[in-house]
């Protein structure tokens, strides 16, 4: 640790490492210092003059935010002077703004009128003519208000450094600078409007939310990004049952102020008019709208005769449901219906790779570590594109603590801009070409392996042998796709794993192998649309499907239930690294219910007693019964991630490589949830590419 200096601020004695900017040191006494330009974790560039304070023993005001403190400074941020140069500096940056705060989306939200409250003058000297330029579209989702630019910079940084796009410059210099797009006059980037969030005016606005409301209309609900499984927390805007914006200002979670443009924007889909609002029933060879009752009583007939004679069922779950509805169902099936081919779309092996870690402590990586291990090696992924925010944890970790990155990818990928050692290998090559980076990784203290769902099965154990072989601390994450992959396992969605990896008494079907039997009776797909990869050689059987839309599997089936999204439902999810955190409802779509309500229902209907069906009780047993999943409740209750004990045994699972496959989602795709965003399909890098390395030239 830095040494620690003693220093004087506004008369209170401040200790700060040794370092420490003024800004910062102030900040740890309690005591503000404004500012524009500075922005913790960005590069300094001392543009605003916001921050500038008295120093004793130096001549003129020095600017808090690039100057280190020393041992004895004697600082004041109240006096007179300091004073008089905010006010200075107030005025100056409103000689040109329209002060159009009555229709600006930032009202309220504003940190220029904070500090035009706090420090500015009362009136202006000004009455010239204020100098008008048209506000500006660069894409679907970002617009520039120029006249309202500070010229902060804050933009320009976050999308260079933070997201390592670039996408943003400064044109001419002076009164005549300007932020510009890096077409000419419109964007191509990733669109995750961490610009817009960023910016501390109304500069920068979002073409989703503007105008739309004032913030103080709004409720806003913290939960959970249903696109990705990185988990990201965000804060949903919420007026009139209607979401109206995502953001994480808070920068409470696991993601800081991060999220791309699915958790920011691609929440539309709730409101999509091909919403199924009213549970389906196939009536003459149609489907036909039916009430609950109706639906339920189908279904659960057919269930119950099915059972008696002992048929097939098979049951595919999903990798975006809840670990309530995941448990739930998983218990209905093996509890209620005595059967065990149940299964979800497998995205990534992570199954091998506790088996592989087996008697290993410490051994699976957190999010938190991607931002502090000295050494990350990603290997066949494009983790801008399919993993945003470990790619912006690991981006942060190179800026701040110059980590050592590696790359072994089937193309050209964002790391390569900074990396350590970067190489390209053909799927099914990577771990024969890694050995070109071995004496580079052997030299590392310790290392993070992130790797993508070509490596499997025997690749995986590979995998952590070469790790063993460095004989230094390795940590792994098995990247799996969607919002709650992680889960789906942990909870026993698996033809031969109870929840916590135990041993299933009998092995049942995979899903392909569901698919390919020709003596299903029943196939049931809760939120999976598995007729949209393979077709089913029961021609007869009964489908019953828990869905937002009519899939590819709704449509053939002959009871449809609708089902409730992600952001209309409470429970928890566990991301790609096993931290576990809290959905919070943001609205009600009529005529839904969630998945843990149909479970229920559906239970009750068959006269099953598989306990009561609420989240919270669920959780509860979870907590009892799930390896790992006994988490403090208050860290989650407050909107934090626990980290659920890794496991530390072996599994006994057959591996089935041939069962896993990533979806190859990008920045602009979610599944089939990504259909229904009108959002991301009108943005001009839809669908986008993976292995795209960029829209910079850099
Ligand atoms: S990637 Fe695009 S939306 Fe994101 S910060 Fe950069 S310019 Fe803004
Ligand atoms: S657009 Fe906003 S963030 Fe960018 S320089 Fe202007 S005021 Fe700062
Ligand atoms: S990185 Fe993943 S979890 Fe985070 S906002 Fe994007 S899609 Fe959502
Ligand atoms: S905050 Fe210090 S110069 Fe802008």
């Amino acid at each position: 640790m830095a040494d620690l200096v003693k220093l004087t601020i506004d008369g209170r004695e401040v200790e700060a490492p040794a370092g420490t900017l003024v800004i910062e040191a102030a900040k740890l006494a309690g005591i503000e210092i404004p500012s524009f330009c500075y922005y913790e974790g960005l590069k300094l560039v001392a543009a605003c003059r916001m921050c500038l304070v008295e120093i004793e023993k130096t001549p003129k005001l020095q600017v808090g935010c690039t100057t280190p403190i020393a041992a004895g400074m004697v600082v004041h941020t109240d006096s007179p002077t300091v004073a008089e140069s905010r006010k200075g500096m107030v005025e100056f940056l409103l000689t040109n703004h329209p002060l159009d705060c009555p229709v600006c989306d930032k009202g309220g939200e504003c940190e220029l009128q904070d500090m035009s409250f706090r420090y500015g003058v009362g009136e202006s000297r000004f009455d010239e003519m204020k100098r008008h330029v048209d506000e500006q579209q660069w894409s679907p989702v970002v617009y520039f208000d120029r006249p309202r630019c500070i010229l902060c910079y804050r933009c320009v940084r976050v999308c260079d450094e933070g997201l390592g796009v670039a996408a943003l410059g400064v044109d001419n210099r002076t009164v005549r600078s300007a932020i510009i797009p890096n077409l000419g006059d419109h964007l191509k980037c990733d669109e995750c409007g961490a610009c817009i969030d960023i910016c501390p005016v109304g500069a920068l606005t979002s073409g989703t939310y503007r105008y739309q409301t004032r913030p103080w209309e709004m409720q806003h609900i913290g939960t959970i990004c249903t696109h990705c499984g990185d988990g990201c927390k965000t804060t949903l805007g919420v007026r009139n049952n209607q979401i109206i914006r995502g953001n994480n200002r808070d920068h409470s979670g696991i993601n800081g102020e991060f999220l791309c443009v699915k958790g920011r924007y691609a929440f539309d889909f709730v409101e999509h008019p091909e919403r199924l609002q009213a549970p389906l029933l196939r009536v003459n060879g149609k489907l036909e709208p039916v009430s609950w009752s109706q639906a339920l009583e189908a279904a659960a007939k057919k269930f119950q005769e099915v059972k008696a004679r002992a048929g097939q069922f098979g049951v595919i779950g999903s990798n975006h449901t809840t670990n309530e509805e995941n448990f739930f169902l998983q218990k209905f099936v093996r509890e209620g219906l005595g059967a065990n081919n149940i299964d979800h779309h497998r995205t990534g092996d992570l199954v091998t790779l506790l088996d592989a870690l087996s008697g290993k402590t410490g051994a699976l990586a957190t999010t938190d570590d991607l931002y502090t291990s000295k050494a990350v090696l990603v290997i066949a992924s494009d983790l801008a594109q399919q993993h945003p925010m470990l790619s912006y944890h690991i981006r942060a970790n190179y800026r701040h603590h110059q980590a050592h990155i590696y790359a072994v990818t089937p193309g050209p990928v964002r790391e390569d801009h900074y990396s350590a050692g970067s190489e390209r290998a053909a799927e099914g090559e990577e771990l024969a070409v890694l050995e070109k980076l071995r004496e580079k990784l052997k030299a590392e203290p310790e290392l993070i392996i992130l790797f993508g769902d070509s490596i499997k099965g025997d690749a995986v154990r590979k995998l952590v042998e070469f790790g063993d072989s460095l004989a230094i601390p390795v940590k792994y994450v098995c990247l799996l796709d969607y919002s709650n992959s992680r889960g789906a396992v942990d909870m026993g969605v698996t033809p031969d794993l109870l929840p916590g990896y135990r041993p299933a008494a009998q092995a049942g079907m995979t899903w392909q192998q569901m698919l390919a039997a020709d003596d299903l009776d029943v196939l049931w797909a809760i939120g999976a649309n598995p007729l949209k990869r393979g077709d089913l050689a029961a021609r007869n059987a009964f489908i019953v499907v828990q869905e937002m839309f009519l899939t590819e599997t709704a449509e053939r089936a002959d009871v449809v239930f609708p089902a409730a999204s992600a952001y209309e439902k409470s429970g928890t999810v566990t991301n790609v690294c096993g931290q576990v955190q809290r959905l919070k409802p943001a609205l009600k779509v009529m005529g839904t219910k969630t998945d843990l309500e149909i479970l229920g229902l559906l239970a009750k209907e068959m006269g099953l007693n598989l306990g009561i069906w609420l989240p919270d009780k669920v959780f509860e047993e979870i907590r009892k019964t799930v390896r790992g999943y006994n988490i403090p409740l208050p860290v989650i209750a407050t909107g934090g991630a626990a980290q659920t004990s890794p496991l530390n045994g072996r599994v006994p699972s057959e591996a089935r490589p041939e069962t896993i496959r990533s979806a190859r989602d990008t920045l602009f795709t979610s599944g089939s949830l990504g259909r229904y965003s009108k959002l991301l399909n009108s943005l001009l890098e839809a669908p986008g590419a993976l292995y795209s390395g960029g829209y910079s030239d850099r």
